[in-house]
């Protein structure tokens, strides 16, 4: 299968020391060519932090992205 997305270890705080929100707190998965994916989660969960890391509207914390090859 052709690998197409890769998120590694990511993290996205927002704010500072003294009010740090982790928005997204080290998640990591593929996504192969053809392949559908939902993202579901409570509201607040970092679902819109996510999509706005991978299409690089917002940058990570830590980790990485790879799109495409
Ligand atoms: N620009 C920002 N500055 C500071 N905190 C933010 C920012 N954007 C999001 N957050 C915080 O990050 C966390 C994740 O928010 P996010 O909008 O990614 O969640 P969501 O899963 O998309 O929620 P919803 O289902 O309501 O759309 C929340 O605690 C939110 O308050
Ligand atoms: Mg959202």
């Amino acid at each position: 299968m052709e690998k197409i997305l890769e998120v590694q270890n990511i993290e996205k705080y927002y704010g500072n020391k003294s009010n740090l929100t982790k928005a997204i707190d080290n998640i990591s998965f593929n996504v192969n060519k053809a392949e559908f994916v939902g993202i579901m989660g409570a509201s607040g969960s970092g679902k819109t932090t996510l999509l706005n890391c991978i299409s690089t509207i917002d940058r990570v914390t830590a980790g990485h992205i790879r799109v495409g090859r």
